[in-house]
């Protein structure tokens, strides 16, 4: 199964999403593999400041391109795809992915650039969700963001994750995998959950 992370709005929460994901995949035992497809490379520095830190992810993260996914449609692991937000970064995303997750908050910008990543995967007949992300659900964004997507029949994610200073620290954190203490998942357990009841793993 390949999930791609994809908006063409940068700073969405696309990497942070993989990254949680993936790590929340851990938690359940899946093998799971991110695939860093951004050019800038956000989320292998992450791997790399993590292990720096002490807190290595327990995933591998790999640097990508179209041609190393080429391999991975009938493999039966899990693969997170870390999009680019343009380019051959966003392009191979799109092209290689089972299912697409989009990240947006509820910010007119973002909520702009997700109708257009959503009119594109629709296009290409990529399925795609709605993740909403760095989300503050008592705002009236929030709830016209979500009003639009629902009476556009979109599909997404009952879980929101919240806007949190934990996520704001990216790699500092110390996800807490297999440690004595419950992971600090920050609501990306539940996102795997409803993947799983909508028999998408
Ligand atoms: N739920 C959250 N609460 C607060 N901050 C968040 C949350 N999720 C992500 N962030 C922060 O928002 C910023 C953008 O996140 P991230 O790098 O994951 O976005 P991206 O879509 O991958 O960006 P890019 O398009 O540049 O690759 C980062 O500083 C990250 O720490
Ligand atoms: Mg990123």
């Amino acid at each position: 199964m390949r999930i791609g992370l994809v908006n063409f709005k940068g700073g969405v929460a696309k990497t942070t999403s993989s990254i949680y994901l993936a790590a929340a995949a851990c938690v359940r035992d899946l093998e799971v593999t991110v695939h860093d497809l951004d050019p800038h490379a956000e989320a292998t520095k992450w791997a790399r400041i993590s292990r720096q830190l002490g807190h290595p992810l327990p995933f591998p993260v790999l640097a990508a391109n179209g041609e190393t996914l080429e391999d991975l449609a009938d493999d039966r692991k899990l693969h997170i795809l870390d999009a680019a937000p343009s380019g051959p970064g966003l392009e191979s995303a799109i092209a290689h992915a089972d299912l697409v997750i989009v990240p947006t908050s509820e910010s007119a910008a973002d909520v702009q650039q997700t109708w257009m990543a959503l009119d594109t995967l629709k296009s290409r007949g990529v399925p795609a969700w709605v993740l909403m992300c760095r989300a503050e659900p008592r705002t009236r964004s929030f709830r016209e963001a979500i009003g639009a997507l629902d009476s556009r029949g979109v599909p997404r994610f009952d879980t929101v994750i919240g806007k949190s200073q934990a996520l704001k620290h990216g790699p500092a954190v110390d996800l807490g995998i297999g440690a004595s203490r419950s992971p600090r998942l920050a609501g990306y357990g539940q996102v795997l959950a409803e993947l799983g009841e909508e028999g998408l793993l």
